[in-house]
């Protein structure tokens, strides 16, 4: 059978990126990511694709007079790549309908919080200022609303008295990396069905 292919879309650190690349090294996930691309030219994961020999596309949104074309010239680099699926891996822009909607089922995004609850940005300093006990993260199918679309995995850490931003989201971070991974496997082992509102995970 054809192995899966995927991209990344990522703006910055890339430390998910990586989680992912390097479970496919390890035979962990079946697939071959077959490109990086970024909004950003000074992102670090830019740095993490060149070590790995993947190859990256800069689709820098400053170069474009608007959102619409900027999202038509990153809908030509991803139909390059013919993938089989777009993974949104700390990518900071939100993507328009006609993106979302050409990759319906095909595209995930993670989030650093237990979705439905603080979508959007600083979702860990939105935990804390709530006050929460619980956090984590969240890996979704990705829709028209913001962070809003089917859960495939969440993954919960405690929230301890003295935690800042910082701390919560380094140990949010330890379990982001483990439940992207888990979710991209998951979906190139053909696993994954949307069903409604819901993602039943087929055994
Ligand atoms: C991650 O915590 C990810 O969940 C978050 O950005 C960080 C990217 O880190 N994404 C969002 O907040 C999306 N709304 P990384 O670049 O090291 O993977």
């Amino acid at each position: 059978m054809k192995q899966g292919t995927f991209v990344v879309l990522a703006s910055g650190r890339g430390s998910n990126f990586q989680a992912i690349i390097d479970r496919v090294k390890e035979g962990f996930i079946h697939a071959r990511c077959v490109c990086l691309i970024t909004d950003n030219p000074d992102a670090y994961a830019i740095t993490r694709a060149n070590k790995a020999g993947i190859p990256h596309e800069v689709v820098s949104y400053k170069s474009f007079s608007d959102k619409i074309r900027y999202e038509e010239a990153l809908m030509e680099v991803i139909a390059r790549y013919n993938p089989d699926l777009i993974i949104l891996a700390g990518y900071m822009r939100l993507l328009g309908d006609r993106i979302v909607d050409t990759y319906h089922g095909k595209m995930i995004n993670i989030h650093p919080s237990l979705l439905p609850a603080f979508a959007g940005l600083h979702a860990q300093q939105q935990a804390l200022d709530y006050g929460t006990k619980v956090a984590g993260c969240t890996v979704h199918f990705v829709t028209r609303d913001m962070d809003a679309g089917p859960v495939i995995i969440q993954r919960t850490v405690l929230v301890l008295d003295d935690d800042d931003e910082e701390s919560l989201s380094s140990r949010i971070l330890i379990e982001e990396h483990q439940a992207y991974p888990d979710a991209v496997r998951l979906f190139f082992e053909h696993r994954l069905r949307i069903e409604g509102r819901r993602v039943r995970i087929l055994p």
